[in-house]
C-alpha cells in the first residue's frame, strides 16, 4: 500500500526563539542555512538576521516543514516596515487608485508615498536538499500570509520587495501576483539595480 505523507509548515520568529531558547539555539539554526544560489541571502541569515531582530530593525521567520513526523528547516523570510514612493505612471490606473487611499498623495510628482511591509529577504534552505520539501511559491505565500495577519491588526493591503534584475527571479514574483513599480540604485552589499515589486493582497 502507498504511504500517505502528511506535510505541515510551521513558522517561528528568530526573536521569539531567542527569548525562549537563547542565543546558542538560534546561532546553531542560522549556521545550518545554505543558499548557494544567492550568497547575500545566505550571509544575511547566517550573520545579520538575529542582530537585526534584536535591534527591532527587521523580523526574520523560519519555516519548519514536518513530513511523516520528521521536521526540517526548509526556508526563511525577513520582514521590515518601509516607506515607498509609487508614481502613477509606473503602475496601472486601477492599482494607483487603490494604493492612493493608503498614503500621502503628492500632486507635483503625481505619486503616492505609502508605508508598506517589505519582504526584505526570502530563501529556501538548500542544506541537505531541504529545499525539495517546499516550493518558492509556498514560502512566498507563507510570508504574504504573515504580513496579512499583521495587517488584520493594523490595516494595509499591500506588501513589497526589491529583487535583483534576474529574469528568473522577477518572473517568480510576477507569477505570484507582484507587479513592478520602480527601480532602485544599488545600496551597500547589492550587486546591481533592484527591481521594486508590490502585491495587492485582497
Ligand atoms: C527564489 C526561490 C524562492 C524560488 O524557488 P522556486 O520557485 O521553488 O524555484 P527554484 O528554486 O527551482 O528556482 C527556479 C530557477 O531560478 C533559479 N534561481 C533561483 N534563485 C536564483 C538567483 N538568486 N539567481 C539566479 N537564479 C536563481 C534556479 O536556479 C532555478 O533555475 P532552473 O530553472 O534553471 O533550475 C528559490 O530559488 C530561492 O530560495 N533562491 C535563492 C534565494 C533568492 O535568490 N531569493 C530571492 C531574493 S530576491
Amino acid at each position: 500500500m502507498q504511504k500517505i505523507e502528511i506535510l505541515r509548515n510551521d513558522t517561528f520568529s528568530l526573536s521569539e526563539r531567542y527569548t525562549s531558547y537563547g542565543e546558542e539555539f538560534v546561532k546553531n539554526l542560522t549556521a545550518s542555512y545554505d543558499c548557494p544560489k544567492n550568497s547575500s541571502v545566505e550571509k544575511f541569515f547566517r550573520d545579520n538576521a538575529l542582530n537585526s531582530c534584536i535591534q527591532g530593525i527587521t523580523q526574520s521567520h523560519y519555516v519548519v516543514t514536518t513530513i511523516d513526523g520528521e521536521s526540517f528547516f526548509t526556508g526563511f523570510f525577513t520582514l521590515a516596515n518601509k516607506v515607498v514612493n509609487i508614481k502613477r505612471e509606473n503602475v496601472s490606473s486601477t492599482f494607483f487608485r487603490k494604493i492612493k487611499k493608503f498614503g500621502y498623495y503628492e500632486t507635483l510628482t503625481d505619486s503616492v508615498t505609502v508605508s508598506v511591509p517589505l519582504i526584505a529577504q526570502l530563501g529556501k534552505n538548500f542544506n541537505k536538499d531541504n529545499d525539495k520539501l517546499i516550493s518558492g511559491k509556498e514560502l512566498l505565500m507563507i510570508a504574504c500570509d504573515k504580513v496579512r495577519k499583521a495587517q488584520d491588526i493594523i490595516g494595509g493591503r499591500t506588501v513589497f520587495l526589491e529583487c535583483e534584475d534576474i529574469p528568473k527571479l522577477t518572473a517568480f514574483y510576477i507569477d505570484n501576483g507582484f507587479v513592478s513599480f520602480g527601480r532602485r540604485a544599488p545600496g551597500e552589499g547589492d550587486d546591481g539595480d533592484l527591481i521594486q515589486m508590490i502585491r495587492y493582497q485582497r
